[in-house]
């Protein structure tokens, strides 16, 4: 949800900057845009509508030598997507120039004030409030500019990462955070700042995590110097970054989404490691096994989280109630916030967040913290807010999920929900240790499983093209099967725009069977589980009213073979594992559904990978 970057140091400023953007661009693309001072202290602000490259094209020609600079890459949320609501955005004199990832809540309020001083505005945005305040603060105090973004940001309510440059100066770059990711890469003579580290990897490995409520000062030939809010010098926390470039570029994949989604098996691999230990008889999920009191009293657990992460909560739930036999509420993290929760000492939150920064799971943690519940965090970015702002937690280790549509995030969050059930269960004893062996045991042979599912892409490429020109879409499972129906079904929404319905099956004869007709086909998940005959009734029943249907269902099935029109077969698998199988045809028909549709399955029309604003 916005991208910003910023550079200073004797390398090239443009390419170092334009790079970062296009590394960020999951955030948003709505408009792109670029500030830069040059050795002489001109500043030029170069901006445009669009993707990165538009910008790119904007520049061709322009001064573009500079000493110190920042970018940005934007998802609108004050201000249409234009040329003008782009950023940076600049003071009234063009003294100043700001990168802003967040949103600022009273910014009417302070944008009034500013207008009755005479301020005068051109963009929709509330970040030129920001700039402008900084540079009325600046002007009339005669502090310097330092000073004036510590009182700007005493100022604002809302979330923020800021850049801010200054003409006249190409030795300095000062950058501020509340709420909205910042991390700074520090490099030998030059130092980087950005939204997250896939900007500077390739530069440097030591990374500083700002923290809320610290304002950084990057000037040329100095240490970098951290201070908060009211100039208290801060500790500079070097972390090393275990990213590896390649990680970040397609390795001859069209798309970085079918990369990640054939990534499976080994992204599966890395986040059982360790974890499934003596051949599959012991779990060991260590923020589990730290705070093992915390899950023996648990008398509930709650888990919040957004979209897809939001559908492996509800695996979760399927998951810990079977193993553990404690009650478990999913909650939209959105919803969650504003409900007034009644939470305990005696509830465990669990918190799920691929990117770890979503604003609304991020208050959720905040807001179970205050009430005294143990909050439990799964996320992947390693050293994002969640991790560091929960009691203890558990890394899904897939590595950077580039692709705007989550892929192996969803199924490295169900895979260590899974371990976290077992986990419990194995403290509490709610499994026996023959149970526990046989899952653990399952649990090693599903990354081959996987691989065998991933060569089922040519079939559904094939099956593809029967389903690309339908309007409507019916996603149906049971149990285990409809969380995963849901997930199908979003995964369709998002990268191919075809409207889709997840439900859970057996709810359809309760409204949405009217839907069915020829045109509207049904995905019915299907694996042989508890509810199999549960299911195939309700096959029957899309059938009887003329619907046509693609079923995934285990190798082997002959009963809604002879129902579907259409069946994927996916390896056998015990019931809880099943939906990291299911869960992958699905994902492969949605991307070639849209591909054959011309459609960006990376860069999904309107919508941002890190929804760091509410
Ligand atoms: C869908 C998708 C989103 C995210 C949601 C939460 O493919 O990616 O629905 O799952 O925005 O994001 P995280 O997991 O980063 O909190």
């Amino acid at each position: 949800m916005c991208g910003i970057v910023g550079y200073l140091g004797n390398g090239n400023v443009y390419d170092i900057l334009i790079k970062g953007l296009h590394r960020l661009e999951y955030r948003g693309y709505d408009s792109a845009g670029i500030a830069l001072v040059n050795p002489q202290g001109a500043l030029g602000i170069y901006k445009t509508k669009g993707k990165v490259d538009n910008l790119e094209a904007y520049c061709v020609g322009k001064d573009l030598t500079a000493g110190v600079g920042i970018a940005h890459t934007r998802w609108a949320t004050h201000g249409e997507p234009s040329d003008t609501n782009a950023h940076p955005h600049y003071s009234e004199d063009g003294e100043i120039a700001v990168v802003h990832n967040g949103t600022i809540e009273n910014y009417k309020v302070l944008k009034d004030a500013l207008v009755k001083h005479g301020c005068k505005f051109h963009s929709e945005t509330d970040t030129e409030v920001l700039v402008q305040l900084i540079e009325y603060i600046r002007l009339n105090t005669g502090c310097d500019l330092v000073t004036a973004v510590r009182k700007a940001m005493k100022k604002i309510v809302g979330a923020y990462a800021i850049a801010v440059v200054r003409k006249g100066d190409p030795d300095t770059l000062i950058a501020a955070r509340q709420s909205s990711p910042l991390v700074i890469g520090i490099g030998d003579g030059e130092t980087f700042l950005a939204s997250d580290a896939t900007p500077f990897v390739e530069y440097t490995k030591e990374a500083v995590y700002l923290k809320d409520g610290e304002v950084a000062v990057i000037r040329r030939g100095e240490p970098l110097k951290i201070t908060n809010l009211d100039n208290k010098t801060a500790e500079v926390d070097v972390h090393t970054l275990e990213m590896s470039i390649s990680e970040l570029e397609k390795g001859g994949y069209p798309h970085f989404i079918l990369k990640e989604i054939f990534q499976q098996p080994g992204t599966l691999r890395d986040c059982i490691r360790g974890r499934v230990i003596n051949n599959g008889d012991t779990i060991a999920v260590s923020g589990i096994i730290d705070n093992k009191e915390k899950f023996l009293k648990a008398r509930r657990i709650v888990i919040v989280a957004c979209g897809t992460s939001w559908h492996a909560g509800l695996i979760g739930k399927y998951l810990i109630q079977d193993m553990c036999h404690i009650p478990v509420d999913v909650e939209y993290a959105s919803e969650f916030r504003y409900s007034n929760p009644v939470l305990t000492s005696d509830d465990v939150v669990i918190a799920i967040s691929q990117s770890g920064e979503t604003a609304d799971t991020l208050a959720a943690v905040k807001i179970a913290r205050d009430m005294g519940a143990f909050v439990f965090g799964i996320s992947n970015a390693v050293g994002s807010s969640i991790p560091r702002e929960t009691d203890a937690g558990c890394y899904i280790h897939v590595g950077p999920e580039i692709g705007v549509a989550s892929t192996k995030a969803f199924t490295g969050q169900v895979m260590v929900l899974t371990l976290v059930a077992m986990a419990i269960a194995q403290l509490r004893h709610t499994l026996t240790q023959e149970q526990l062996s046989n899952l653990g045991h399952a649990i090693l042979q599903i990354p081959d499983a996987v691989e065998k599912v991933l060569k089922l892409a040519p079939m559904l490429e094939r099956l593809s093209l029967t389903f690309t020109y339908a309007h409507n879409f019916l996603y149906l499972g049971r149990g285990y099967s409809y969380p995963v129906a849901l997930e199908g079904a979003l995964k369709l929404k998002e990268i191919s725009y075809i409207h889709a319905e997840g439900y859970p099956a057996a709810e359809m004869k309760h409204g949405p069977i009217a839907l069915i007709d020829q045109e509207m086909p049904s995905v019915i998940v299907a694996p042989k589980d508890h509810l199999y005959e549960k299911i195939v009734s309700n096959v029957q029943q899309v059938k009887a009213r003329g619907g046509r249907i693609l079923a995934i269902v285990t190798k082997g099935d002959k009963t809604i073979r002879n129902l579907a029109d259409h069946v994927v077969e996916v390896p056998p698998m015990p019931e809880c594992l099943s939906p990291i199988i299911t869960s992958i045809p699905l994902q492969l028909l949605s991307y070639y559904i849209a591909v054959n549709k011309g459609k960006d399955v990376d860069m999904p029309r309107n919508l941002a990978k890190s929804v760091t604003v509410e």
